[in-house]
């Protein structure tokens, strides 16, 4: 009886009329301009009973992507992207409509598959409690009726709230006091005061638990010191055992100029620049039409012979002078050198909570650049010799690093004139690596990446990464004086 009384009053309240001009009429296309960046959610403009509870609605949905109004979709056939309006999904009192979700894995899929707005009506009670909790389930808020966040809600806000962000100096700043150094290979603290963030250090394995709730659940980038020192890899998988034992082995490697992998560069350098005709409804969709991310020449060859080459030595010395390197990149270890496996040792604390599906070798002469990118892995990054620099950037950064689709072409190379080609770009795109230079970024063309705040996490012989998925990170790596080389393993 209670209930039906509490129940009454809402509806009374719901029935309030207000005059329907103060709102906005939601026609089919306003809708779907709305949903590309808000859910939809709306009263039939055919039931002037209902207007009140636009207001109350507004109210608790004000901090969210939730926009609230009247819908009039009589005379709508199609939506504007083509698809079909189903008018029965309108016969409603309320009606809500989930963002747009751009699916941007694929550029060529038919505009309905990745725009295709569902309209869901409201079958229920007219009552604010129960049209919150419908607003919720499809707009994925966490509203209660006086607006403020529901136990779920608040779960997830702390967890936002607890979230790594890297509070150093902005790319901008430093880039202002040190114009010099930022662009070397090797970036010293000393040469810029320290003032460039740095990776959390941990010298002791954490628990299953303290990885947990210090570092994964925050997704923060830390660096194991030494954690690798142990690992019998160091001193027993040095090249030259390499080539003994696995000198035939064919594997497969990466080529390039002068050591750098996978950075982009203008379109109007490859042979196919006036001829590649990309289609209008991708070319619509690149923010970069004019750049090409340049994807390194592959080459199946013989272990001993990518050792020539990252050694500069035998028949392939005349490879180097710098002029073209080698990269053995994230390559399977159970592929091509299983028995590395026993000389390696996944640490125990990630086992519990990450599973690993990769286990790869990077070997290079120690001189490569792995520009900006992401990977959406966990990756736990091992180094077995020499140094790398990995310089990264938030997951949050994404618009400052201009994340988008962009052309990629992949280099070829011709040994007999031991030559590379960048004959014809790839009909696909990259969506992982960012157009901006790090180190000599164009800030008039890319604006927005003066706000980042670059987090420099370093590691040696036995130190171990912990990079957490989506971060962007530019790899520059160098050799071990001694051995002339960079190893490292990495657990995705
Ligand atoms: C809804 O739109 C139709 C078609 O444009 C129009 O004829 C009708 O008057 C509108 N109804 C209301 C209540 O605004
Ligand atoms: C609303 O959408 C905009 C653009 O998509 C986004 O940047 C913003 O974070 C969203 N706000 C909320 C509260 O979800
Ligand atoms: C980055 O960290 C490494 C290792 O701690 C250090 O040698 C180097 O100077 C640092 N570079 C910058 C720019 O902070
Ligand atoms: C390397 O190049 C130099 C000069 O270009 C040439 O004299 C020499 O014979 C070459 N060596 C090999 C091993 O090809
Ligand atoms: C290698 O590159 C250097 C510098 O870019 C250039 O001077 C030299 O001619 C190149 N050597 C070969 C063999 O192409
Ligand atoms: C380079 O490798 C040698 C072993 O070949 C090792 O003893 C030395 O510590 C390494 N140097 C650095 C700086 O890691």
């Amino acid at each position: 009886m209670i209930f039906f009384k509490y129940c009454a009053l809402i509806l009374f309240n719901l029935f309030t009329l207000i005059n329907s001009h103060t709102y906005e009429i939601y026609d089919i296309p306003k809708i779907f301009e709305i949903l590309h960046h808000s859910c939809f959610v709306g009263f039939n403009v055919a039931e002037l009973k209902t207007y009140g509870s636009i207001k109350d609605l507004s109210n608790i949905y004000q901090d969210d992507n939730v926009t609230v109004g009247l819908f009039n979709v009589s005379g709508f056939e199609l939506w504007p992207n083509g698809q079909k309006v189903d008018q029965n999904m309108f016969m409603s009192s309320f009606v809500a409509i989930e963002k747009i979700n751009l699916d941007r894995s694929c550029l060529l899929m038919p505009s309905h598959v990745f725009a295709s707005p569902k309209p869901v009506p409201y079958k229920g009670i007219m009552s604010l409690n129960y049209l919150v909790e419908f607003i919720n389930s499809l707009c994925s808020t966490f509203r209660q009726v006086d607006g403020t966040l529901d136990a779920k809600g608040k779960r997830k806000e702390s967890i936002l709230r607890d979230v790594y962000k890297v509070t150093g100096r902005t790319i901008e700043e430093l880039y202002k006091k040190y114009p010099n150094s930022l662009n070397a290979h090797f970036v010293r603290a000393d040469q810029m005061n320290n003032e460039m963030s740095q990776c959390e250090i941990y010298n002791k394995p954490p628990s299953a638990k303290e990885f947990f709730d210090k570092f994964l659940t925050k997704s923060k980038p830390v660096i194991f010191k030494g954690l690798a020192n142990n690992w019998k890899a160091l001193e027993d998988w040095k090249n030259n055992y390499i080539r003994e034992k696995l000198s035939n082995q064919v594997v497969h490697i990466k080529l390039t100029p002068k050591g750098d992998f996978e950075g982009v560069e203008s379109a109007k350098l490859w042979e196919d620049y006036e001829s590649l005709e990309i289609p209008e409804k991708v070319r619509k969709q690149l923010e970069f039409p004019d750049l090409v991310v340049v994807r390194p020449a592959p080459a199946n060859m013989k272990m001993k012979e990518f050792l020539d080459i990252i050694e500069y030595t035998g028949s392939l010395k005349n490879y180097t002078m710098r002029n073209i390197s080698a990269y053995m990149e994230y390559s399977s270890i159970s592929e091509y050198m299983p028995d590395m496996l026993n000389y390696i040792e996944e640490p125990e604390f990630i086992k519990e909570y990450l599973d690993k599906e990769h286990t790869n070798s990077w070997l290079s002469d120690g001189h490569t650049i792995g520009r900006l990118h992401f990977d959406p892995y966990d990756n736990l990054l091992c180094q077995v010799s020499g140094t790398k620099q990995v310089i990264l950037f938030e997951p949050w950064d994404n618009e400052n690093l201009y994340e988008s689709h962009i052309i990629q072409g992949s280099l070829s190379f011709d040994r007999k004139v031991k030559k590379f080609r960048r004959k014809s770009r790839d009909d696909s795109t990259s969506m992982v690596m960012s157009p901006v230079d790090v180190k000599k970024p164009d800030f008039t063309k890319f604006p927005n990446f003066a706000k980042t705040r670059p987090l420099n996490c370093t590691i040696s012989r036995g130190d171990v990464l912990y990079m957490p998925s989506f971060w962007w990170h530019e790899v520059n790596s160098m050799p071990n004086i001694t051995e002339k080389r960079n190893l490292a393993v990495n657990f995705w």
